[in-house]
Formats: structure tokens, sequence, C-alpha cells
């Protein structure tokens, strides 16, 4: 292929993914199947490798997250991003409509209320259509360069849309469709509930600490060095509003500005009401809490804004805020209990998590008895005492959280919690977790012993779960049973138990022992990545296990691949390849896998999918010319290209094979000069077929 044809060809990926990606994205109504989405995405990254040049900015090759920086580079707002007072009353929204009015006594006021996005505010600055800069808040006149970072989120246009036409019909300056030359987008960057709750399971099955929420998360995302890594949380993006716009003619309400943006190709909020005085505004709040439940990410509250731009100019800004809008918050779930005690939990990878029992309360429809503390710095931070009185949250939704002590309430006779310096299961001693960048587990404490009654209930209790091993029974209680009389010490030891041994366990008849050594048996032929699994491996989840068989024909292969070969890995890390390689260091983890080898499992990936074996062209260089009957050129260079030859454009000597169509023209001479074999379309479609 000449580097015009990649170009061409180039050109056209990139359009037709940018269409696909707005319908999926954007519009939440996909076009065509991720099979054939996927075959074009490796169309365009395989051009891509073959002409680097072709990796333009808004190319979508750029989704999957670049190379990693040392730092963010500072970057300065074109026009200053401000934020908008807060209010729970709605009294004080009366207030403000009527300050509102009385600031401009000749006019109507018209409003506009929008879901109150819960994520993270940030800049993008589009120039000439092209995505350029994007960047977090920071103290609102400069913040951290994050651009790519923000170009992992398949919801961000990396062009805008639809305006040569009108720029040339309009001659760019006076259309509000056509793309000012420099234009800076505001909006949120958000977790939809869906991400967050994946993120959270898969978290949660590689051992790994639970996130608290997902605005969190999503800072906490954007905020990583590595931009592969936030390729993987799939983040989102709303946008409402523009700063600094030069060229064109911007739209002069609000209504006209997000209809703007979503012609431009942005995502923009789910629904937004238009208002003409303080009782319908006070309605769309209500109607918008009613309904943002049904939203597919979280909303704190309702923003109210004045829908004329060139009024809001007019009312201008105090020092802190524009005088032409409002956040109105909803409460939070929330509520107040008594704090009985504190419990530390030992998970399977020996994490100490501290529990709150508190006295029972309704919130958000059902009772509460406990709430997670998450860990030791957490407890400092609220200075959370035994006996005070707290205030709990539903986290996203998912666990309760103790957010806040009611210090007022505090008696005195409160007791400070020490957290315990030593494994309360076994008494050994706990240390810091290693970090990992932008997340909590340097916070997390561990007890050191792996021998930890707690962490071998834990680690046999996953082996047997439904996502592993799935053998049935075998839950807290038996596996509690099995530990502590000395039956079991590993998961190796599971398929030595013996009939008389289980039934004379308390509370275990035979008919239980028999059903429950029949799941164990067969669990010996499930598939290797449940294995992988199921040895609860720190950092290995059931997606990454997944992976993993997806890439290696058994487990020896695995344990083989040093750190690098496994850090090739699709989905796996340097944190996930150093923590399988670090486990598999430990000898006793070596004569684990020996012993399971010798109770017979299975140890055969039934995922794996070996890599294309080298085709019948490997090595072959064809060159295509004149117009062959029956297929373009394109679908000519796909068929060479997946039997494993290469397409060039010009012929030379290394050519091996030039196909000649109808008028073919001096590339046919060149071949014939130098000798090089030339067939049709017939004798091709015969070598394809081998
Ligand atoms: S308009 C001058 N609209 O909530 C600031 N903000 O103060 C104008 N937010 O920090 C902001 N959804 O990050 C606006 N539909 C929405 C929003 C929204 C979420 C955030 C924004 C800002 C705060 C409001």
């Amino acid at each position: 292929m000449t580097l015009a044809e990649a170009k061409n060809r180039h050109a056209t990926l990139v359009e037709e993914i940018r269409k696909h990606d707005h319908a999926y994205y954007v519009e939440a109504k996909p076009v065509i199947s991720d099979f054939d989405y996927d075959r074009l995405y490796r169309e365009l990254l395989d051009l891509e490798k073959q002409f680097p040049d072709l990796a333009t900015p808004d190319s979508p090759s750029h989704r999957v997250g670049g190379t990693p920086l040392d730092k963010f580079k500072p970057v300065r707002h074109l026009a200053p991003m401000m934020s908008l007072d807060n209010t729970y009353s709605q009294e004080e929204v009366r207030q403000f409509v009527a300050r509102v009015q009385k600031l401009l006594p000749h006019e109507k006021p018209e409003w506009v209320v929008e879901p109150k996005v819960d994520g993270v505010a940030i800049n993008l600055r589009y120039e000439e259509g092209l995505f350029t800069v994007g960047a977090t808040r920071g103290d609102g006149t400069a913040g951290d360069g994050i651009t790519a970072n923000l170009k992992t989120i398949r919801s961000l246009p990396l062009k805008l849309v639809g305006t040569r036409a009108m720029a040339s019909r309009s001659r760019s300056e006076d259309a509000i469709e056509g793309i000012p030359r420099v234009m800076e987008v505001r909006g949120e960057v958000y977790f939809t509930k869906e991400s967050f709750a994946k993120v959270n399971a898969e978290r949660k099955s590689a051992g790994e600490e639970l996130f608290a929420n997902p605005r969190n998360t999503a800072a906490g995302s954007l905020k990583q060095l590595d931009p592969k890594l936030v390729a993987k949380r799939r983040l989102d993006i709303i946008l409402y509003g523009t700063g600094h716009i030069d060229g064109g003619k911007p739209p002069q309400t609000q209504i006209e500005l997000l209809h703007w943006l979503k012609s431009l190709g942005f995502k923009t909020p789910e629904k937004h009401w238009f208002c003409r005085s303080a009782d319908e505004l006070l309605r769309a709040i209500d109607e918008l809490d009613r309904i943002r439940d049904h939203f597919a990410y979280e909303t704190d509250g309702a923003v109210i804004k004045l829908n004329s731009i060139p009024l809001r100019d007019k009312l201008g800004v105090t020092s802190k805020a524009p005088r032409w809008g409002m956040a109105y918050k909803y409460a939070p779930d929330q509520a107040e209990t008594k704090l009985k005690s504190v419990t530390i939990q030992v998970g399977r990878t020996g994490a100490l998590t501290p529990v709150a029992g508190l006295e029972p309360v309704f919130l958000a429809g059902t009772t509460v008895k406990r709430a997670t503390l998450h860990n030791e710095d957490q407890i400092r931070r609220l200075d959370v005492r035994v006996g005070d009185t707290v205030v709990i949250q539903k986290a996203g939704e998912i666990i309760p959280e103790v957010v806040r002590v009611v210090t007022e309430k505090r008696t005195g006779g409160e007791k400070t919690f020490h957290f315990p310096k030593q494994c309360p299961e076994c008494g050994s001693k706990v240390s810091k977790g290693k970090a990992v960048e932008g997340e909590d587990e340097a916070a997390v404490l561990r007890c050191t012993n792996p021998d930890c009654p707690a962490q071998v209930r834990g680690r046999i209790e996953h082996w047997c779960s439904r996502g592993a091993m799935d053998i049935e029974g075998g839950g807290e209680v038996l596996v509690a049973q099995l530990v502590k009389s000395g039956l079991v010490h590993d998961v190796a030891d599971l398929y030595r138990l013996k009939l008389d041994e289980l039934a004379n366990l308390e509370r275990m008849g035979e008919k239980s022992a028999r059903n429950f050594l029949d799941g164990v048996a067969a669990s010996k032929s499930r598939d290797m990545w449940r294995v992988v699994y199921g040895l609860g491996i720190l950092h290995v989840g059931a997606g990454v296990a997944k992976a993993i068989g997806r890439s290696y024909p058994d487990l020896d292969a695995v344990f083989a691949a040093g750190i690098d070969q496994l850090y090739e890995t699709d989905d796996v890390g340097e944190v996930i390849a150093d923590s399988i390689a670090q486990w598999y260091g430990d000898p006793r983890n070596r004569q684990l896998i020996d012993r399971l080898r010798k109770a017979d499992l299975n140890f055969k990936s039934g995922l794996y999918q070996p890599a294309a074996a080298p085709g019948p062209f490997a090595g072959k260089t064809f060159v295509l010319t004149g117009t062959l009957p029956s297929m373009t050129r394109e679908e000519a260079t796909a068929k060479i290209e997946a039997l494993g030859g290469k397409v060039s454009g010009s012929v030379s000597k290394k050519t091996d094979y030039v196909v000649a169509g109808e008028e073919a023209g001096s590339k046919l001479d060149k071949a014939q000069k130098l000798g090089v074999k030339i067939i049709d379309e017939k004798q091709f479609l015969k070598m394809c077929v081998g």
C-alpha cells in the first residue's frame, strides 16, 4: 500500500470509528456489531503500526492510552473556571430568584434546570475542531493537564462534527453551528453506576479494597499517570457549558448551548427543564429528584441557570461564584445512629478492615446494623470513638459507611479506638500494603502470617466459592469446622478428605458429607482460569484470570512465564504480573501447585486462543495493481494480511507477487522488468485457499 492509499484508508477508518463511537457511547444506539467494530479498530491499529505518521491527534487509537507520563503539566484555563453557590433549602432558591429579578428589574428572567452530575469538573479545549488540551479545574485559573487520560473516554469527541460544510456555507464566523477557532467546553467526568459496580466487583474478586464511591474513584482515575490504566476504567463525560470562545457566533441561551453542544458531538445532560418562576423551578427540582435514580450516573443535586447568556454577563460574578446560577443539593441518604463497637475483620489476603457495629437504623429502604470504616487512616481522619453518635451514608448506593461524627452529642464517655498492632486473629505482626499509584492500597494494614486462621479460612472459602471452583457446601460454616478440626490447612487438603473424617464433624450427616465430597471431586475438572482465580493471588480477579486463560494453554505455562511475559499479557499490568511472580516465588505455593497436580486437577485452559499461527503468506510481499474482477483492493489487502502476508504500494526486488487486474499500468511493466511473479485474481484466490 502506498502512503497515499494508507492515508486515504486511515481517514476513512477514523471517520467510520468516530461515527460508531458517537452512536454507541453518546447516543447509546450502536449500528454495527462489536465484532465488526473490533475489526475496523484492528485495521486502524495495524495501519498505524505500518505507517506510524498516520496516528493523527484525532485518531481513535489514542483511546487505548499512550505512554505513561512522569507528571501532569499545569494548564491555564483560557477563561476562569468557577463553581456555583450551593443550597439545600427551597427558601434560598426563592431568595435567589428574587435577587436576580431585583438586579434585572426590566427583564423576565427564564431559567434552566439540569441534573448536577456527581463527577469531576473538566475543561476541554478544541482548536480548529480538534481536541487539543484537557485539564481539571484545579484552582480555577489553572489545572492539571490530563489530555491523554481524557482521550481514553470514548464519548469524548476527538474531533467536532458537521461543521466544515456549515463553515463554508456561512463563512464560519457567523454561524452558531460553525466551529470556533478555539473553544473551551466544560463538563463533568464520571463513572456510570454500572461501570463503578464492575470495577468494584473485579476489585473484590482480586482481594483489593473496594472503592468507596464513584466520584472519588473518577477523580483518582483521572490522576493516574498511565493512560492505559485510565482506559480500563471506562469513564464517561457530560458537557453542559463553555469557557472562552474565539470565533463563530456562540449561542445566546443555555437551551441553545445544550443543542449546539449536542450537534457538535458531545454528550449533554439527560434531561433539562425550562422554567419561568421560582415555583416552576422547585417543581422541576422535585421532578428531577423523583427520576434521577434511573439515570446511568449519580446526581447529587439540580443546577439552576439563567437561560439568557447576555443577561448572565450583565449580572457578573461575586468573588466566589457567578450571580446567574445556583446548585440545589439533595440531602444524601444519611442517618444518625450510635456506634457501639469497632471490630476488625481479617480477609483472605490478610487485609484488616474495621467494621462499625451500630444501633440498628433504617436507611434508604433497609435496616443497617454495620457500616465500614474502610481503614485505620479513615478512623483517624474522622476521629471516630466507640459510643459516638455518627452519621452513616450509603456510598455509591452499595456499602453503608460512616461519614461523620456528631461531636456536639459527645458525652465524654466515648472511647478512642486503637487500631491493633497485631492481627486480632493470630497475634502476628501487621504491615502496610505496597502503595499502588492513585489508590488507597497504602492505607491497608495486612496480617503478615500466611498461616493466620482467618486467612486460611478465607482462602478456602474463596476457592470453593461459586465464581471460583464452585464447590457446593464449601461455605463459611463448614470451612471454619474443617480448619478448626485440623483436617484442612490449604485448598489441596480438600482433595484428601475422607468420608468418615467429614461425617464425624459436628452437625454433619453422612449425606451432606457425601454431597460435599462429590462437589470437591467435580471441581477437579474445572477450567484453568477458575484455578488461577481460586488461588486467591492478590490483584488477580476473575476478569484477569479469564484473560490469562485466553493467553496461556495451561497452568505450567502461566507460572513458567516471567514477569516480562506476564506483563505483555492482555489485561495484566505491572502490579498483577509482579503479584503472580511473587506468589509463585514462594516455595510453599509451588508445593501447593504440585499437590493440586497430584490430586489430578485439570490445569488445561479451555479458553486458550493460540496467537494466529504464521499464515501461508508469512514473509511474502504482494503488490496490487489494476482493477481486480471480483474484489476491491481493500478486500484483497484484508485477505493477504489475514493469511500473514504484507501488501506494498510499489514493486521492488523484494516483491514476491504482483496481483494484476485490468488496466494494470507501470507496476506491471516494472514487475516484468524485475522478473517478479505476476498472477491474476484467479491464481491469487487459488493461493488463498492453499
Ligand atoms: S454549571 C460556574 N451544570 O457542580 C460553574 N455544573 O457549581 C458553572 N456540575 O463545580 C457550572 N453538573 O463541576 C453546571 N449540569 C451542570 C453540572 C455542574 C455538575 C458541577 C460543576 C460545578 C458544580 C456546580
